[in-house]
């Protein structure tokens, strides 16, 4: 194929990269799309089946840390953009194995930015018309205070374009200017993975971008993740386990709002600059999960109410970040993207995606899936 760009996605296979993937293959005929996904139990290439006959999609499984092969991929197809998405993703396994998640989020992107440089370095054009893009995460930031006093609701608004429903529980936000002060060892080691992309700017020169996005929420999430699992248990009527008091609080973003930001900035975002991505739409968790609960209660035509018993209030997660809240102001305002979705018309798509979907959850959730869930949930 003569494309004119060929764009390098790690993380293809998994939730949020499934999506960019399918985005940027549909929206640009024109490009090639170099998928690159090891398929760790997170990857799953049934997240990508309407891709399978797409002309401008390859897929390659491999591991992001074998740098020969990273190097290899990007001579063979003349790559000429980076998207990494690549990681291990979910806070609770890297409380159990750290050293998987400084393997692939530290070690792995140390080896695509290497493999970046030494592929582009010796071309006579050099950096020009390149694009290193990262995609990192709001908790590196670490945790933000609920002031919002006991048995009040969200007694702060947000001062978004948009912002009539949004609100907020405390006045603070993540800008992108917020210090860095990770506590987990997964925001600990993508972290440190954002300070290695930053630093191929500012000592090679490399075109990179970092952004840094909420929780996000939506279609083929793997269901480890609060929604997808609650969705799940709730349609297996399994015990909900709430931890600590289901006080904190998140940030939710519809996942295609996501990839729609990143499109935008891949295309537009300007190099060595940080761009924060929000849903300027904070829910603590035990409102959230009440509002799965009688959306899923409604939709399988249960009684109002049918599922509230099986809430389990389990321990709290070691170093459980209190409150995320992303102002994703300067994204607004310098290059116009906005979350496209009310959040209670996302959750009713993503429930009904999740209800209408049980091949694809019954699938990934057998296995070894299930030896990992009775361990984390089940011996609690
Ligand atoms: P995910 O766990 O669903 O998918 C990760 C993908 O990476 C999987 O397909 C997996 O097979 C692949 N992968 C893992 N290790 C690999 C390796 N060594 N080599 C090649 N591929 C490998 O994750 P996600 O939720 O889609 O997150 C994607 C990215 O976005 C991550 O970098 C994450 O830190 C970031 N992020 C996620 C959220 C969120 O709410 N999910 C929010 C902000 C940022
Ligand atoms: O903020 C962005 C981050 O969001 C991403 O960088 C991560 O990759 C992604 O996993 C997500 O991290 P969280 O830890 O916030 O997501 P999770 O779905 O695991 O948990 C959401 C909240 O729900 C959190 O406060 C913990 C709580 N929770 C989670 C699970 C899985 C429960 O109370 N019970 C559960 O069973």
């Amino acid at each position: 194929m003569n494309a004119k760009r060929t764009i390098l996605i790690t993380g293809g296979a998994g939730f949020i990269g499934s999506h960019v993937v399918r985005l940027f293959v549909n929206k640009y005929p024109e490009y090639r799309i170099i998928n690159v996904d090891k398929l760790t139990y997170a990857g799953n290439l049934a997240n990508l089946e309407d891709l399978k006959d797409a002309p401008n999609h390859v897929f390659v499984k491999a591991d992001i840390c074998d740098y020969d092969r990273m190097k290899a991929l990007m001579e063979e197809y003349d790559v000429d953009g980076i998207i990494h998405l690549a990681a291990e993703s979910h806070v609770d396994r890297s409380i159990r194995d750290p050293f998987t998640f400084a393997r692939t989020n530290v070690m792995g992107t140390l080896s695509l930015l290497q493999a970046a440089r030494l592929c582009w370095e010796v071309r006579p054009e050099g950096y020009e018309g390149k694009r290193f893009y990262h995609i990192s995460t709001d908790e590196v930031y670490g945790a933000l205070e609920l002031t919002c006093p006991e048995g009040m609701d969200s007694p702060f608004t947000t001062t978004a374009s948009s912002a009539e429903h949004h609100h907020a529980y405390g006045e603070d936000f993540f800008l992108e200017s917020t210090k860095y002060d990770p506590h987990s060892p997964y925001s600990a080691s993508k972290a440190s993975s954002d300070h290695f992309v930053r630093a191929y700017h500012d000592t090679y020169g490399m075109p990179t971008i970092v952004t840094n996005c909420s929780n996000n929420y939506g279609p083929y999430q793997f269901p480890e993740k609060l929604i997808p699992l609650f969705i799940n248990n709730i349609r297996q009527g399994k015990p909900l386990p709430v931890y600590g008091k289901g006080e904190n609080v998140r940030d939710w973003l519809y996942v295609e709002d996501h990839a729609r930001a990143i499109d935008l900035i891949f295309h537009q975002g300007k190099v060595a600059e940080t761009y924060n991505i929000g849903g300027f739409n904070e829910w603590k968790n035990i409102d959230i999960i009440k509002v799965i609960i009688a959306t899923v209660d409604r939709l399988l035509g249960n009684p109002e109410g049918h599922s509230l018993p099986l809430i389990t209030y389990i321990t709290d997660r070691a170093g459980h970040d209190l409150r995320y809240a992303i102002d994703s102001r300067k994204l607004q305002a310098e290059l116009g993207w906005e979350p496209s979705l009310q959040f209670e018309e996302g959750i009713e798509k993503t429930v009904l995606w999740y209800l209408d979907h049980q091949d694809w959850m019954d699938h990934i959730t057998s296995g070894e899936y299930v030896k990992y869930y009775e361990e984390m949930y089940i011996n609690r």
